[in-house]
């Protein structure tokens, strides 16, 4: 029972920072990871293309008699899983409850910005969960469609992603805030660059792995983390090029992905 695997999805290659966060404070765990490769982006897709699809992921990674989902994408986590969760038995963790209580732990002037992709900053989660924490939150939040295909292609630290990242950013510079959740699971590779324009009194926030600290608090309280301490495995399972998800794959983990990544079944 315990040693069965955590489940973690996303729709591409963002939720790896994820997963490199399980494997440093949770050494000992197997992983079974799918990335959406064939589907992404979520982001800019319509609210019942999210749920499907976050609905598809779910059903892959239950085949594999997973302990504990984590919804490791920001757009799945604010759209899909407040109609899904309920639907499974299993404990299926997004990453917003995470990210908001620590920007609400963290900030000093109650200033918060919010980055993420249109799905979620429309679905206005991330402000919601905040405001109940802390009604006197305020919270700043700006779309980055961008972001995703300049980190999916390799370009996170190109003056491209230098240029986008000031025109979304400076609105949220202005504000004056003094936190900024990197919403989207993607986006803690553009860390450089987001924090080479916000400045380093702005306290940047990754939810990808604060979920993860998250995850292992439940997993004690339910005693169901893994008797061994390490050597944990991590398998991967995409939607599209086993390719250039290796490829890619090793710079969202922090280092090369050393097993085999299989292509799963298309999704009808
Ligand atoms: N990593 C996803 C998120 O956190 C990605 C985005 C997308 O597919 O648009 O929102």
């Amino acid at each position: 029972m315990k040693n069965r695997p955590i489940g973690v999805f996303d729709s591409g290659l963002g939720g790896l920072t994820t997963v490199r966060e399980i494997r440093r404070i949770m050494p000992g765990e197997d992983i079974i990871y799918f990335g959406d490769t064939g589907r992404v982006p979520y982001g800019s897709r319509s609210r019942e293309t999210i749920i499907r699809y976050t609905k598809d992921d779910i059903d892959f990674l239950l085949k594999y008699d997973i302990k504990l989902i984590i919804a490791a994408c920001g757009t799945a986590s604010s759209v899909a899983l407040p109609h899904l969760k309920d639907k499974y038995s299993v404990n299926i963790m997004g990453v917003l409850e995470s990210a908001a209580r620590k920007a609400v732990e963290v900030t000093k002037n109650g200033r918060i910005g919010v980055i993420g992709t249109s799905g979620t900053i429309k679905s206005g989660k991330y402000a919601e969960i905040i405001n109940q924490l802390s009604p006197e939150m305020q919270v700043f939040s700006n779309a980055c469609p961008m972001f995703v295909p300049l980190v999916e292609n390799g370009y996170s630290e190109s003056t491209a992603a230098q240029l986008i990242a000031k025109d979304y950013l400076t609105p949220l510079k202005n504000e004056n805030v003094d936190t900024l959740i990197l919403g989207c699971t993607h986006y803690p590779l553009l860390e450089k660059v987001i924090s080479g324009i916000m400045g380093d009194e702005v306290t940047l926030l990754s939810p990808g792995a604060l979920a993860a600290a998250d995850a292992r608090d439940y997993l004690m309280r339910e005693n169901l983390l893994s008797a061994r301490t390490d050597g944990g495995k991590s398998e991967f399972f995409v939607s599209d090029s086993v390719e250039s998800f290796t490829a890619l794959g090793g710079t969202f983990l922090g280092s090369p992905i050393e097993s085999t990544v299989h292509l799963a079944e298309v999704f009808e």
